[in-house]
């Protein structure tokens, strides 16, 4: 009873807030909750609701159920949707430049990879975004990616031959498979799972944290541990929304947006650690996975058919060489 009454006077307390706030602030994404943007996203929600003393109501909705994929921009553009944090790759009408992210083995390490976001190059970027109408205000990670397969174990570049991949729509990882002979398939995340069980596709790349929080390992018999891309996001808003908050509130979700920033990296680097080792322990326990490392010899050999992709995006209608060459030289 006394459990009872505390549960309907904390709903109340949450009705009565929610009813009090100016701003209701969506924010779509189509990860799990149990991943670094979905942690994070949590976090900004209440980080914001906390800064603005609740006159922002922050409404997360993971999993792709407000919008999938590439539709999420064309929401945000209309104020359908106040936020959203896409991969770069979700980018490719708007500002296919975001694609340098894409680049197989373009960044060194994570450090590398942040000082390039926090620099120039993240900068020019940015604005390219800001010219095209929407606000655009930190880059998130996720991490590396792998690979996985239900078919030959992916060891040598030359494995991959004739198999389908899914992929996200990229033109960089389009050319990344077909520069070792697969065949990518451009597919919504959201159909991934499906797609492996039914065997639409062979195979996949993604980090650790999105294979294991949507149980892609479950489906595939063999994953590689290749590091051998970059996943990230841009977390964007409305610019209608933006420009309909007083200044102090701008301030608020700029504050809460920099401190879930510095939160999503220590996210990124703990899940995709830790559920690397669930997914060791799924292999371990059934024997329906196996995981394969790579020699040095052999991640060299993936280096050395993917990287020369580089040039088919020097244009600046693409990629531009300028801004991969200033990566390259990011010290
Ligand atoms: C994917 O489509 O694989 C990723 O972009 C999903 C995500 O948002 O991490």
């Amino acid at each position: 009873m006394k459990k009872l009454l505390l549960g309907t006077i904390a709903a109340a307390v949450v009705a009565s807030s929610s009813m009090a706030a100016d701003y209701t602030l969506k924010f779509s994404h189509v990860v799990s909750a149990n991943t670094p943007k979905g942690k994070a996203a949590d976090f900004f929600e209440k980080r914001l609701e906390e800064l603005s003393a609740g006159k922002i109501d922050v409404q997360v909705y993971p999993s792709s159920q407000l919008y999938k994929d590439n539709a999420v921009l064309k929401a945000i553009r209309l104020n359908s949707v106040q936020m959203a944090a896409p991969s770069f790759s979700k980018f490719g009408k708007i500002v296919p430049n975001l694609a340098l992210f894409d680049l197989p083995f373009l960044f060194k390490d994570i450090d590398h990879l942040h000082r390039v976001q926090d620099g120039e190059v993240g900068q020019a970027l940015k604005d390219k975004v800001a010219a095209k109408g929407i606000i655009a205000l930190n880059f998130w990670d996720n991490g590396f990616k792998q690979l996985s397969t239900n078919k030959e174990p992916l060891l040598t570049p030359k494995d991959a031959q004739g198999q389908k991949f899914r992929i996200m729509s990229s033109k960089v990882l389009e050319a990344q498979f077909h520069a070792v002979g697969a065949n990518p398939q451009m597919m919504p995340f959201s159909e991934v799972y499906s797609g492996l069980q039914q065997g639409v596709i062979d195979g996949q790349e993604n980090t650790n944290s999105n294979i294991f929080t949507k149980k892609f390992h479950e489906v595939q018999k063999h994953m590689t541990i290749t590091n051998h891309g970059y996943l990230g996001y841009l977390v964007v808003m409305s610019k209608k929304f933006w420009n309909s908050l007083p200044a102090d509130l701008q301030a608020n979700v700029t504050q809460a947006m920099n401190e879930a920033t510095e939160k999503e990296r220590e996210y990124a680097q703990e899940l995709n650690d830790s559920q690397l080792a669930q997914i060791k322990a799924y292999a371990d326990k059934t024997g329906n996975l196996t995981i394969h490392n790579l020699t040095a010899e052999q991640k060299d050999a993936w280096r050395n058919a993917v990287s020369k992709i580089y040039p088919e995006f020097y244009s600046d209608k693409t990629i531009g060489k300028d801004l991969i060459e200033k990566t390259i030289a990011t010290k």
